[in-house]
């Protein structure tokens, strides 16, 4: 099958080249073009001809869309319209990935997908915005996931295991819930369901659900590492972006509709963990 990722220097585009090793994958990141450059997508579909495009490529440093938000809905939003465009033209199915920062995370239980999006930030909105231009897509899979991480990338598990291996006092929300969740699972996961010929909206992060001082928590027990770690509230973290307290995705859509390659979060930490963790 040949695939074309945007985002594809990304923590996830890595673990999807990293697992679908049958396919003839085609990364593009900002080097090759711009996601905000219209025209330029479609070109780049146009000549690989992909029979899927993974959308993984969006701008991510969500305080940074709070400062500028007119570029955050390019980049995250119409420019999934334009990459869908392109799909439809080439007969190709688009898999887009969102979050759960499309949500206000004041729900006091986990969210469907049915459930209203009320995005308190430019991230969210610009998330939001994606996904609705995905839906317009004519074959299209839609991923609303959280927290990820991997033994690569910018991401918590690595910011935690490097201020640890620093001699760092730490402090972390204990206010925030979410599910951590491993790039690899889900790159698994996804390649799963276009095989298995999903189509539509679905939650997919691991299972289970904690606090980013529980997810520490558990980095450190894993690891053998005992730093001095200390909870504290969001109140004490102020950033440009709020962010939301609860957003625990219900995955029950998910699990219905073919296999679940997405084990519970501690048992994914493990395995990223045994797999060895990048520097
Ligand atoms: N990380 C999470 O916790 C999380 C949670 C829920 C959903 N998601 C979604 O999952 C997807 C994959 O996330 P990820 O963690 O793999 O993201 P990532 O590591 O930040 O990768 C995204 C890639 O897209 C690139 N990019 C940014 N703006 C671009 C532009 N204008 N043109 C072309 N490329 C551009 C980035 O380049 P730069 O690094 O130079 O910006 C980066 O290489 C994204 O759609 C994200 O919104 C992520």
């Amino acid at each position: 099958m040949k695939v074309l990722v945007t985002g594809g220097n990304g923590q996830l585009a890595r673990a999807i080249a990293e697992t679908w090793t049958g396919d003839e994958l085609r990364r593009v990141d900002v080097e090759d073009f711009d996601l905000g450059t219209p025209g330029a997508a479609a070109e780049a579909v146009e000549a690989f001809r992909p029979q899927v495009v993974v959308s993984a490529g969006a701008w991510t440093a969500v305080d940074a869309c709070e400062a500028d938000p007119s570029r955050a809905d390019l980049v995250n939003g119409r420019a999934v319209g334009w990459l869908g465009e392109a799909c439809e033209a080439q007969g190709a199915l688009l898999v887009h990935l969102s979050t759960d920062y499309v949500f206000d995370g004041h729900s006091l239980r986990p969210y469907l997908e049915t459930d209203p999006a009320a995005p308190a930030t430019a991230y969210g909105r610009s998330k939001l915005l994606g996904e609705q231009e995905a839906l317009r897509a004519k074959e299209h899979l839609v991923l609303r996931t959280a927290w990820l991480y991997e033994s690569w990338g910018n991401n918590f598990l690595r910011t935690m295991l490097r201020m640890a291996r620093e001699g760092r006092s730490l402090k972390v929300v204990d206010d925030q819930f979410g599910s951590p969740t491993s790039c690899r699972a889900l790159a698994r996961q996804i390649r799963s369901a276009v095989d298995e010929g999903w189509r539509g909206l679905f939650h997919a992060t691991c299972g289970g659900e904690t606090s980013w001082y529980g997810f520490a928590r558990e980095i450190f027990r894993q690891a053998g590492l005992e730093p001095a770690l200390h909870p504290c509230t969001s109140a004490a973290f102020q950033r440009p972006a709020p962010r939301p307290g609860f957003t625990v995705l219900d995955n029950a859509k998910r699990l219905a509709a073919g296999r679940n390659l997405m084990p519970h979060w501690r048992e994914a930490l493990a395995e990223v963990l045994a797999s060895g963790v990048e520097d």
